[in-house]
């Protein structure tokens, strides 16, 4: 959430930070700037898009010293003033900040009555102003800084330069993440390896409490108690072509269409013909340990609670432990009760989700075993679990979660068949979902080959004042993924709700204004489902069925239909039409489909 970068080298610090905004534009997206050090602070900053900065930034903006930001508001609305960067009121002082500074108002009241003029509404000017103070007195700008900290709590990534120390950058973390990126006789950082990858895949990330000083010709990195530590450069997996739109219109429909390489991603290595398990190294887990689980709870938030639900329905199915799935964001603050037979399993794209990470440091405070399913490797979530799985589906850009959503669900169902086969999964079984597992790439394909009939049915119902997601069992949590695409990217109110509780309420709501669409395997479920069908096309209402055969008429007014998979892995297939229908009705509806209003890719605020 919010994006930073920072440059120190021979070149132009303003063409390449505007550049890595733009790839951190997905972070944040309502306001944007830039200050650029020589002989003195050159400061733009706008309300808008990294496009509308890059405009006003003049073309003298020379040196080759920055730093930059772009915004997505929490404290103060999106305005030229809020964005950042923030100045002291001698000018001397530039910093942005991700995260949020939680007795901001308390410091701003000292200060104030201290002599500072604060222009903007956020948290974040109370550091320009603090650093400015320590300053002055410090034989350093890292010193200046790290007193600052030491008198804000919250969360901060943050970069920081000096007017009068025009060769360094100073940046540090705590709770929002900063990476380095390591040049020929030149330096950067950033909130997001994204901002990087043009210039360099020599990476170093600060921990919690790490500070760094950045210079042309290199780096230091320091404790909280100003110890220097030693850091490891890691080399970057993707380069900056994973970061492009690769010729699709949007990130959205090109990361639709990668899945079914992202699928093979995630299995690949992982299926033993011999044995029919998933081999999983990264749990760090022998097969005793394994077994010993009585119990397991997933967390994550928004589509990866979702994805952790289908997970908890494989984990029951295929391995017979008791699983459930939990919104991370309320799991954290019921003080839930940690026991030492259940394996917790956490899940997360970006691996820098607040309320996740928050949870997984609740869950190890109390001595529980987590495991992490998450995308981004050697993200703060990853690094924090005591192993996991990484899912290996590459760089996810849109806002909207769609690759990342299904090798979830492929990682669960590696999970649940290793469970399944330390205990009572039989051989028999074991093959039946490795062979199922391995269909998948191409019935992946099949569907989106579908895209043409999608996008007609998208037209038709986009238009609908408010739409009902229906699916029992393994086909609810596809429901909500499916309502919860369709509101992010649409904007068209959505409802999910298990089919059997249609009845109990919400029926009320079926009508022609209401269309319903509904997920509908060829399962044990199957004559249950039709059942509601039934019951809404009785109240008037159209339907749109997604499922693996056409129905009667009378049922529904549409069908998608999907390729057949074992039974168990449903979920994974039927989740694919429902991002196409999401996408082409944002489409329809001239919606920001990559960025919609008022979301953030990566939810690192509480
Ligand atoms: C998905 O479309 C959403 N943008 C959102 O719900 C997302 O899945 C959630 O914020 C969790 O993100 P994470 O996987 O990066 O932790």
């Amino acid at each position: 959430m919010c994006g930073i970068v920072a440059y120190v080298g021979p070149k132009d610090a303003a063409p390449i930070l505007l550049e890595g905004l733009q790839r951190l534009e997905y972070r944040g997206y309502d306001s944007a700037g830039v200050v650029i050090s020589n002989k003195g602070l050159k400061m733009r900053k706008v309300k808008g898009r990294v496009a509308d900065l890059a405009a006003a930034v003049p073309a003298r903006f020379k040196g080759g010293l920055g730093i930059g930001h772009t915004r997505w508001a929490t404290h103060g609305a999106p305005s030229d003033v809020n964005a950042h960067p923030h100045l002291s009121t001698d000018e001397r002082i530039a910093v942005v900040h991700n995260g949020i500074i939680e007795n901001a108002d308390e410091l701003r009241a000292k200060l104030e009555a201290d002599g500072a003029v604060f222009l903007s509404e956020t948290d974040t000017e109370v550091l320009s102003h603090l650093i400015a103070r320590t300053v002055v007195e410090a034989d350093s700008l890292e010193e200046a800084v790290r007193a600052a900290l030491k008198r804000i709590v919250g969360t901060y990534g943050i970069a920081v330069i000096d007017a009068q120390r025009p060769g360094e950058v100073v940046v540090a973390r705590n709770g929002s993440p900063i990476v380095l990126g390591i040049g020929e006789k030149e330096m950067f950082a950033a909130s997001d390896v994204a901002a990087l990858v043009r210039y360099t895949r020599q990476v170093v990330h600060l921990e919690d409490g790490e500070l760094a000083v950045l210079k042309a010709d290199g780096f230091h990195t320091f404790a909280s108690d100003a110890r220097e530590t030693a850091k490891e450069p890691l080399t970057v997996d993707w380069d900056a072509g994973h970061y492009d739109t690769g010729g699709y219109e949007h990130y959205l429909l090109k990361e639709i269409s990668e899945q079914p390489e992202t699928v093979a991603r995630t299995l690949r290595g992982r299926l033993d013909d011999r044995f029919h398990i998933a081999h999983l190294g990264g749990l760090n887990m022998d097969a005793r340990e394994t077994r010993s689980f009585r119990r397991v709870k997933i967390i994550g938030c928004g589509s990866a609670y979702y994805s952790g639900q289908i997970g908890a329905q494989l984990i029951e199915e295929l391995a017979r432990i008791p699983a459930d799935a939990e919104p991370a964001s309320e799991f954290r603050y019921r003080s839930p009760v940690v026991e030492p037979d259940t394996l917790y399993v956490a899940i997360s794209q970006s691996g820098e989700t607040y309320d996740t990470l928050a949870a997984v440091q609740e869950l190890k405070r109390k001595g529980g075993r987590v495991l992490g399913i998450v995308n981004t490797v050697g993200s703060a979530i990853a690094r924090e679990c005591d192993g996991g799985v990484y899912l290996h589906a590459g760089p996810e850009v849109s806002v909207a979660s769609t690759k990342a959503f299904t090798s979830t669900a492929v990682a669960f169902a590696l999970l649940a068949l290793h469970l399944g086969r330390v205990r009572d999964l039989s051989p028999a079984d074991g093959r039946r979902i490795c062979e199922g597992l391995r269909r998948l790439p191409g019935q992946i394909k099949e569907i989106l080959a579908l895209e043409p009939q999608i996008e007609e049915l998208a037209r038709k119902y986009a238009h609908s004042p408010s739409m009902m997601f229906v699916g029992r069992v393994r086909g609810y949590p596809v429901a909500r993924e499916g309502a919860q695409k369709l509101k992010e990217i649409s904007y068209v109110h959505a409802e999910a709700y298990p089919a059997s509780e249609l009845k109990h309420g919400p029926l009320a709501l079926i009508g022609p204004e209401m269309p319903t669409v509904a997920i509908v395997p060829d399962d044990e479920l199957l004559d249950k489902n039709l059942t509601t069908l039934g019951e809404i096309r009785a109240r008037g209402g159209r339907v749109l069925m997604v499922g693996h055969r056409t129905a009667d008429p009378k049922l529904a007014d549409d069908c998608v239909v999907v390729p057949r998979n074992e039974t168990e892995l449903d979920p994974i297939l039927l989740s694919i039409p429902l991002q196409l229908l999401a996408y082409h009705a944002a489409v329809a509806l001239e919606r920001d489909v990559d960025k919609p209003r008022n979301l953030a890719k990566s939810v690192t605020v509480e």
